[in-house]
């Protein structure tokens, strides 16, 4: 309603963003899980709302509120994460803002593992997640015409930023130095990464980041 009544450059578009942790359980009551806040993913799907968008947000476990003209999906694992990512397809534009968790326990215990007198922790044994991004930007019908996604790196952050854009097939990357206080801080820097080159922008409040992130992708589809 937002995005029809506010005519933005992006009306009539639908755009789904990733954002947040996810959390991979071990047992009942125990998960592998990052630092991600969600506040850079939340920030870029509040812009483009504000642009006219209609936004679908898929988040991981947060604490943040939700953006206001924003539908909002929650998930915690990677696997929940990538079915709700297709069941919002068709979508004009994709930005995988999320720090999915790479792995996951192989095994989820249904009971809680418990530690006992004289035997040694338990190993954890690990399985590759779903690459969300790679998914979304192969070919086929239902791609999103603008896929962008994030390169968290702690070195050589635009040659890794590269690297990804080519291995995923995305159209951007969004390369970031996480060895700082990058994740689950105010702040991010960031370099844009297109077909066209490398962008270094300031170090900017990830609300700003998001603002000219999605001005960049108005400018797209106008
Ligand atoms: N991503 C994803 N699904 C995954 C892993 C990553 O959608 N299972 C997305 C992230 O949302 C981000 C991009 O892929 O947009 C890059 O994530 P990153 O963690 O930087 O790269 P990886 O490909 O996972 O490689 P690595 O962590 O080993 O650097
Ligand atoms: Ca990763």
């Amino acid at each position: 309603i937002r995005s029809l009544l506010a005519g933005g450059p992006l009306s009539g578009r639908h755009a789904l963003v990733t954002s947040g942790p996810t959390w991979e359980p071990i047992d009942p009551v125990r998960f592998l899980a990052n630092r991600s806040s969600g506040r850079q993913g939340h920030a870029i799907a509040a812009a483009l709302a504000d642009r006219g968008a209609r936004v679908t947000l898929v988040s991981g476990p947060v604490s943040v509120p939700p953006p206001s003209g924003v539908t909002v999906t929650r998930v915690e694992t990677a696997r929940e994460m990538l079915a709700a990512c297709t069941a919002a397809l068709p979508a004009d534009i994709a930005i995988c803002a999320a720090a999915v968790a790479d792995w996951r326990p192989a095994e989820t215990a249904t009971l809680k593992l418990k530690k006992g007198a004289g035997t040694p922790p338990p190993a954890l044994a690990l399985a590759e997640n779903p690459d969300i991004l790679a998914t979304l930007s192969a070919p086929g019908p239902l791609r999103p015409a603008l896929v962008v996604g994030f390169a968290a790196e702690t070195n050589d952050v635009v040659a890794h930023g590269e690297a990804k854009r080519r291995s995923k097939g995305c159209d951007w990357i969004v390369a970031n130095d996480v060895s700082g206080d990058v994740m689950g801080g105010a702040e991010n820097e960031v370099h844009l990464i297109t077909e066209e080159g490398v962008e270094h922008w300031p170090r900017l409040p990830k609300e700003a980041v998001a603002a000219r992130l999605a001005d960049r992708i108005a400018a797209v589809f106008a």
